[in-house]
């Protein structure tokens, strides 16, 4: 396994993060619980520490999950969850008040089944709520002992004015990065570079299309997000052009003797500097073959031709 540690921080984390989203149990088709669980297990055993998760997914689920299979493995793991994303009577909107930071905070701890959240990330921005003021209670927070470090989500470069005064308080962002989504790029490495930040990717599979196992005619039923067209990724010529990709990682994965989704990976780590990829896993075979990225590289000749066709 590769580790990294986070910028401004001790926490150090497997390479490769097991994203959360699907855990929530909603809007990915059929996901089992008992499936979730030995995926974390799973992960553990072979080194992968780092676990994504947010209030939002599944309402809660996603947390309560996450910290039933973890159980007695809690401090073997390392926890990174979000605030900010509010849903009441239906209606999502975003709130970083004060008041919903610390609400959002003890309704995650309690879901989680633990005393303190590794990496507490803003969600969003909600439009309001000043970065400054976002951190103060963060750092509240962090005196009480109920979360170890900051972090951010969904930034553009066009955020770096508010964040700049605040340069070495916060460890990581995480922003959609992958083959199919190069659209972030800039914003990524511009804000880790001049914040001091470790990028987190995620979609990093494009939402699955860069496994390798869709085709033309993927469909999905309507307890899947990827069924909606917002959804680019599985949808029109942004489809076909995945896969015309998917063809390229084909025949490089088929060089390296690896997985579709390991090279997915393998590229994110090979071409940004000190990032950590976030793959949503629904079993625990998902995991173990995404663990196939690690410990190897891609040669300049292979990332110039992933460059050039994935751009
Ligand atoms: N900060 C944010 O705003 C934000 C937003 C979105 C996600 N995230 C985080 O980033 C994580 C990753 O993003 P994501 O889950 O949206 O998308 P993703 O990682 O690009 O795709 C995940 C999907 O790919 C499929 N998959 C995974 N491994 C596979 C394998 N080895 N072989 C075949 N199929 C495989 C699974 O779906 P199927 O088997 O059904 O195809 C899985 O649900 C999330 O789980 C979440 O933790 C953060």
């Amino acid at each position: 396994m590769e580790y990294i540690t986070l910028k401004n921080s001790d926490l150090r984390v497997s390479r490769l993060c097991m994203g959360g989203c699907p855990m929530g149990g909603h809007g990915w088709g059929i996901v089992q619980e008992q499936e979730l669980v030995n995926a974390v297990h799973a992960a553990l055993e072979r080194g992968i520490n780092f676990f994504d998760t947010a209030d939002t997914y599944g309402l809660g689920q996603s947390e309560m999950t996450l910290g039933r299979a973890l159980g007695f493995r809690r401090s073997k793991a390392v926890v990174a969850s979000k605030f900010g994303v509010r849903v009441e009577n239906h209606v999502t909107f975003y709130d970083n008040s004060p008041e919903w930071i610390r609400t959002a905070c003890e309704n995650s701890l309690r879901r989680l089944g633990t005393d303190y959240i590794d990496l507490y990330q803003m969600h969003y921005r909600d439009g309001r709520t000043d970065i400054g003021t976002v951190l103060e209670t963060l750092k509240q927070l962090r005196q009480e002992g109920k979360i170890r470090y900051f972090g951010l989500c969904n930034l553009t470069c066009a955020d770096l004015k508010d964040l700049w005064p605040y340069r070495g308080e916060f460890v990581s962002i995480q922003d959609q990065y992958s083959l199919a989504c190069r659209d972030f790029e800039e914003d990524i490495l511009t804000l880790s570079r001049e914040m001091t930040l470790n990028p987190l990717t995620w979609g990093s599979l494009g939402q699955g299309v860069l496994t390798g196992k869709y085709d033309r005619y993927a469909t999905f039923g309507s307890d899947d997000r990827r069924s909606r067209e917002v959804y680019v990724n599985f949808h029109g010529d942004k489809l076909l052009k995945n896969l015309e990709i998917v063809e390229h990682m084909r025949s490089i994965a088929a060089d390296h003797g690896k997985p579709v989704s390991a090279l997915a990976v393998r590229f994110i780590l090979d071409y940004l500097p000190d990032s950590v990829v976030l793959c949503g896993t629904k079993r625990p075979e998902q995991i173990l073959t995404n663990a196939q990225a690690m410990d190897w590289h891609l040669s300049s000749e292979d990332l110039g031709r992933l460059d050039i066709v994935s751009r």
